[in-house]
């Protein structure tokens, strides 16, 4: 079965916290491949991260101020993964990692002035394994992270919630998948080489 096999079918969840372990290590491998296949897309790098311990890893996964979404492969035919990043039962080929506004503030992250009084919560590295692009996962990871947000009780009560997502400003595709979200482009630079995109979040 190969990825564009019409037999292949994806969950998009949550990862629950507390993590099992193979969650944990699944994301770990998740995020390592993406870093090393789409380094240009991210802040990050594959040298910086494959050097973090293990409790890293499960310190960022297990943290209810954030939330990681997952893409993975259900099975209908055979057992076959093709070109499937990791070998466990389930395959994940998909993520998208959010930090709520709480942990913007106590990691001193920044985030433009114009969105001060909102809730801002950050969207950071979507990513769909190449093998699996073009079949709305980007989508269904946004929908599913939009109904976390919504769902999360910061600190600070009922403001209005927005999501914010930083973009280089070459990423044509990620531009495109945001601006069809309905993300509109701010003009205050976060990130030099980067756009702010927001999104409000209807309560
Ligand atoms: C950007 C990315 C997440 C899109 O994932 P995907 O699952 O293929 O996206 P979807 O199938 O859900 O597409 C949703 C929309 O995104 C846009 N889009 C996706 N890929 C695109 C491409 N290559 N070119 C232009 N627009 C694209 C389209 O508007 C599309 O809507 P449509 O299907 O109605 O035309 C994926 O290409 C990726 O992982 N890229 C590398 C990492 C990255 O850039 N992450 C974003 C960091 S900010």
């Amino acid at each position: 079965m190969t990825p564009n096999s019409p037999d292949i079918t994806y969950n998009v969840v949550p990862i629950l916290v507390p993590a099992a372990d193979n969650h944990i290590w699944n994301y770990k491998e998740l995020r390592l491949t993406s870093l090393k296949l789409d380094l240009a897309a991210f802040s990050s790098s594959y040298e910086r991260e494959v050097q973090f311990t293990d409790d890293t890893w499960r310190e960022r996964v297990n943290n209810t101020q954030k939330v990681t979404v997952v893409a993975e492969i259900t099975m209908t035919g055979p057992s076959h993964f093709g070109e499937c990043p990791n070998a466990y039962e389930k395959p994940w080929v998909g993520m998208a990692t959010t930090i709520s506004h709480q942990m913007l503030l106590d990691f001193k992250l920044p985030f433009p002035k114009s969105l001060d009084g909102l809730l801002v919560y950050a969207l950071n590295g979507l990513w769909v394994h190449p093998g699996h692009r073009g079949k709305g996962l980007a989508k269904r990871l946004h929908q599913s992270t939009i109904d976390w947000v919504k769902a999360h009780h910061d600190v600070e009560g009922n403001q209005k919630k927005v999501l914010l997502a930083l973009v280089k400003a070459d990423n044509v595709a990620a531009i495109s998948l945001y601006r069809t979200l309905g993300y509109k482009v701010i003009e205050e630079e976060i990130h030099p080489g980067s756009l702010s995109l927001t999104l409000p979040v209807i309560e």
